[in-house]
């Protein structure tokens, strides 16, 4: 079975569609924005700590770090993939319809969220950076044809309950429920060719273990800053059905 997924990531002689590639293009600004950012964090935590998240200690993935990521418990795993039961979660999202999605686009989006937690929200207040800066890639049939981003930061646990609003029109708030996702996990920093060798495999994977997913969307995940040289952590993740 040829996956819906990848439909529009390969050429008709089977090769990687690099105009997709460059679509996913996310890595650079990414890494950019957060470098920016820890830079302020660092200065924020040396002038007092108030923008550590205060949340009690959790066993949580080594990957996560010190950082806030969403809960879940492990369904199974194989050397290829882990399927994982995710928990409800509340997270500040902005999303675009774009046919290209480039460095300008990602960027921007990054820093709508950043915005958000910077304190560009109702309570005019600093919220923690979480884990993953979550992509949602949900692509539309044919090579030429709109595809739809989401980002989106987890807002840390103890503001779940009742987020701040966020003052940008493009940013909001968004509930998932409990979700179970398929997970291919990878070190290193992350590029364009990963994230798709990646998801080729994923899918792969799942094909010939005969287990059904979503074919039209795919997420990225990406844990670590760009100064964080060590132990780096990725993941795609697709929605078994
Ligand atoms: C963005 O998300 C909102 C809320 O889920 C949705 O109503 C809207 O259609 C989406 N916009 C785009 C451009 O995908
Ligand atoms: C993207 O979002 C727009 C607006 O919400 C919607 O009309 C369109 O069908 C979506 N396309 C895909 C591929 O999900
Ligand atoms: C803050 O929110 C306003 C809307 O009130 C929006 O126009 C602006 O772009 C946001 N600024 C940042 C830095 O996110
Ligand atoms: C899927 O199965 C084929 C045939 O057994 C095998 O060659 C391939 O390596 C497998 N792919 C993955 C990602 O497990």
């Amino acid at each position: 079975m040829t996956p819906a997924a990848l439909w529009s990531l390969t050429n008709s002689d089977g090769t990687l569609n690099l105009t997709f590639l460059r679509v996913i293009n996310q890595v650079n600004p990414i890494m950019l924005a957060l470098g920016a950012f820890f830079a302020v964090i660092g200065v924020a935590q040396s002038a007092g700590g108030i923008l550590l998240d205060a949340s009690i200690p959790r066993v949580t993935p080594w990957f996560c770090h010190d950082q806030g990521c969403p809960r879940y418990t492990v369904k199974s795993s194989n050397d290829k993939f882990e399927i994982r039961n995710y928990e409800p979660s509340v997270w500040v999202a902005t999303n675009l319809t774009v046919m290209t999605y480039t460095r300008a686009e990602s960027t921007m989006m990054f820093y709508k969220l950043f915005g958000y937690i910077a304190g560009n929200n109702s309570l005019h207040m600093k919220i923690a950076m979480t884990a993953p800066v979550l992509t949602e890639v949900y692509h539309g049939q044919g090579p030429d044809c709109e595809s739809n981003f989401t980002m989106r930061f987890m807002v840390p646990f103890e503001l779940q309950a009742n987020p701040p609003a966020p003052l940008d029109p493009t940013v909001f708030i968004d509930r998932q429920p409990a979700i179970t996702m398929a997970v291919r996990q990878y070190g290193g920093f992350s590029t364009d060719e990963l994230k798709m060798e990646n998801l080729v495999e994923l899918t792969e994977a799942l094909d010939n273990a005969t287990i059904p997913y979503l074919g039209n969307m795919f997420f990225t995940a990406g844990y670590d800053g760009p100064y964080a040289f060590k132990n780096r952590h990725n993941e795609i993740w697709v929605v078994p059905m």
